[in-house]
């Protein structure tokens, strides 16, 4: 809320002071659902090819995948429309721009990541399985060998680079929080 004085009235402009409920629920679930994502992925290699458990880990990837990719395309719509609650103080210029271009690279790894997963998976001809079923989301092209290698190896090397990302963006964000001289993070916690 801020107060601006003229010569004969108080004029009263509202400015949000938090990212919006759904903002905040719908970065918060990414959240867990993206450290699923990664953990998911990465326990089958404590499985033998071919075992349950290794199937289950690996179609318990899949499907929060997929529910990432659900969950981002209605979040930027609501992003284009929702106004951004104001950072106070105001960052300086370099930091508005690192923290800009992070946060394009985080949307477009939410887009770019499941896809190449989804698209490799059916250029292989195999189709995605879920899990909990015996139902299986078909390839209805394919298969296609070398795109399906193509894909799965910018999948793999696109999810190695986003620790990093994603790491930075979470130090910055404890920094904020730690150096307690802006509203960064309450932001985004909904808590002052
Ligand atoms: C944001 C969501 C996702 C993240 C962060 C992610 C991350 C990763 C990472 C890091 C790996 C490499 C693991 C390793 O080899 O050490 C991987 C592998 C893989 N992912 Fe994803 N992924 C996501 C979504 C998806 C989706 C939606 C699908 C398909 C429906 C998919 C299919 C695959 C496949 C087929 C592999 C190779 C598995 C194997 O070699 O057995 N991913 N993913
Ligand atoms: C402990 C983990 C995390 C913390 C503490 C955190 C914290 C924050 C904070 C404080 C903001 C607001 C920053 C600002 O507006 O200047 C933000 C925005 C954002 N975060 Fe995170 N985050 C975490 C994990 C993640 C993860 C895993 C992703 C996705 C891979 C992610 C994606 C984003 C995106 C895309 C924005 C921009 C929101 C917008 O302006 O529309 N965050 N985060």
């Amino acid at each position: 809320m801020s107060t601006e004085s003229t010569r004969d009235a108080i004029v009263i402009t509202a400015a949000p002071t938090y990212y919006s409920r759904l903002a905040r629920r719908l970065h918060w679930t990414t959240f867990a659902l993206v450290v699923i994502a990664y953990a998911s992925i990465n326990t089958r290699k404590l499985f033998e090819r071919g075992s349950d458990e290794r199937i289950l880990a690996v179609e318990s990837h899949f499907l929060v995948g997929m529910v990432i990719l659900m969950l981002t395309l209605p979040r930027l719509v609501h992003r284009m429309k929702a106004p951004l609650p104001p950072i106070v103080p105001p960052p300086s210029a370099w930091s508005a721009l690192l923290s800009k271009t992070t946060h394009v690279l985080l949307y477009a790894f939410l887009i770019v990541q499941p896809l190449t997963g989804i698209v490799a998976r059916l250029a292989e001809g195999k189709g995605i399985g879920l899990p909990f079923t015996e139902r299986v989301i078909p390839s209805f092209f394919g298969p296609h060998e070398a795109l399906a290698a193509f894909l799965e190896s910018a999948h793999v090397w696109i999810g190695e680079a986003f620790y990093w990302v994603i790491g930075l963006h979470i130090l910055a964000a404890l920094f904020h929080l730690l150096a307690g001289r802006d509203n960064v993070m309450q932001r985004m916690t909904g808590r002052s």
